[in-house]
């Protein structure tokens, strides 16, 4: 079955990475957000990715054109009615997930698959709370979701063997490698990477190596694209800590506990990117410059 109609709920870094691959897919997407400020700028910023690439000679002005025909935002939850596939990309917390999943299963079509790009919130519980749980399932997605090709399909206890086949082939629609994954705490890629997160937190708290040093470590060392702390400044630092907290509770192991620096700067507001201070000091003219003050 092939989807026209997606639902994406939230329209921040996540969101509207889904919304570009959508619409570029052919897919017709619908964002859903609380305030109107948050999908006014969401639309700029997936226009602006668009422009780019029509700069780069990556894609026509007429396809970007009818790609942005195909982008429609909302604040009525709603117009979920019509949609094939719902996507829930709001912030890493729980009983808000929750809240919105109860809304969510009063307007959505039967037959419409519930999915949740949580990064580490149980896919059973939010399924719980539905009311028929085996259309529910979990979008794993990574940034920037246009650019990253991997998408981890988390399948809860309830999810139906049908409801994973065809979010399977939804993937591929949006062009993506598609990993299957239990619903264990931090699916496969997180469960990974947020150890190797924390450590690299902890050894600026000891001092061993600089902000750049650290990232220049893993980039040169082991070819990763970015260092650990340019990519939690990507990722944000809240959504982060927000995830650790959930792998350590469930799964108690020290190596999980968010290191203190992470959670000094969640309490800062020194959340990345997204506040123009993390690891990095973003500057207006796009440089930047490791933050000396954490040292
Ligand atoms: N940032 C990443 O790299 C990354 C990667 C994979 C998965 N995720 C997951 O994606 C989800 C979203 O993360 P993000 O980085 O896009 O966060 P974000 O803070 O950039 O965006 C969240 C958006 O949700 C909106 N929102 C808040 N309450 C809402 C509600 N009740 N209903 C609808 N929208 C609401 C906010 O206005 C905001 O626009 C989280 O669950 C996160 O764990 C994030």
């Amino acid at each position: 079955m092939s989807i026209k109609n997606l639902f994406v709920i939230g329209a921040g870094f996540m969101g509207m990475g889904i919304a570009q691959n959508a619409i570029t897919s052919g897919i017709h997407v619908t964002v859903y957000d609380i305030t109107e400020d948050s999908l006014i700028k969401g639309r700029k910023t997936v226009e602006n990715m668009l422009q780019k690439n029509v700069k780069k000679g990556k894609m026509t002005e007429a396809s970007m054109q009818d790609a942005v025909s195909r982008l429609n935002t909302t604040t009525v939850i709603s117009d979920c009615k019509d949609a094939d596939f719902i996507i829930e990309a709001a912030p890493e917390n729980e009983g808000l997930k929750i809240s919105i999943m109860e809304e969510i299963d009063k307007y959505a079509k039967a037959d419409a698959i519930i999915s949740s790009n949580t990064s580490s919130i149980s896919i059973t519980t939010l399924a719980s709370h539905l009311k028929n749980p085996s259309r529910f399932v979990g979008m794993h997605f990574f940034s920037p979701v246009p650019l990253l090709n991997l998408l981890e399909v988390v399948k809860g206890l309830q999810t139906s063997k049908q409801t994973i086949e065809e979010t399977l082939s939804f993937g591929e629609q949006l062009g993506k490698v598609c990993i299957l994954s239990k619903d264990e705490p931090g699916f496969i890629v997180n469960r990974m990477l947020i150890p190797m997160l924390n450590e690299a937190f902890f050894l600026i708290e000891r001092g061993v190596g600089s902000i750049e040093e650290i990232d220049l470590g893993m980039r040169l060392g082991l070819n990763h694209p970015m260092g650990p702390l340019e990519l939690v400044d990507m990722i944000g630092l809240d959504v982060e800590l927000a995830v650790m907290e959930v792998l350590y509770s469930e799964i108690g192991d020290p190596k999980y506990r968010p290191a203190v620096l992470l959670r000094r700067m969640v309490a800062a507001g020194h959340l990345g990117r997204k506040t123009g201070r993390g690891f990095y000091i973003y500057h207006e003219d796009g440089t930047r410059t490791p933050n000396l003050d954490l040292l």
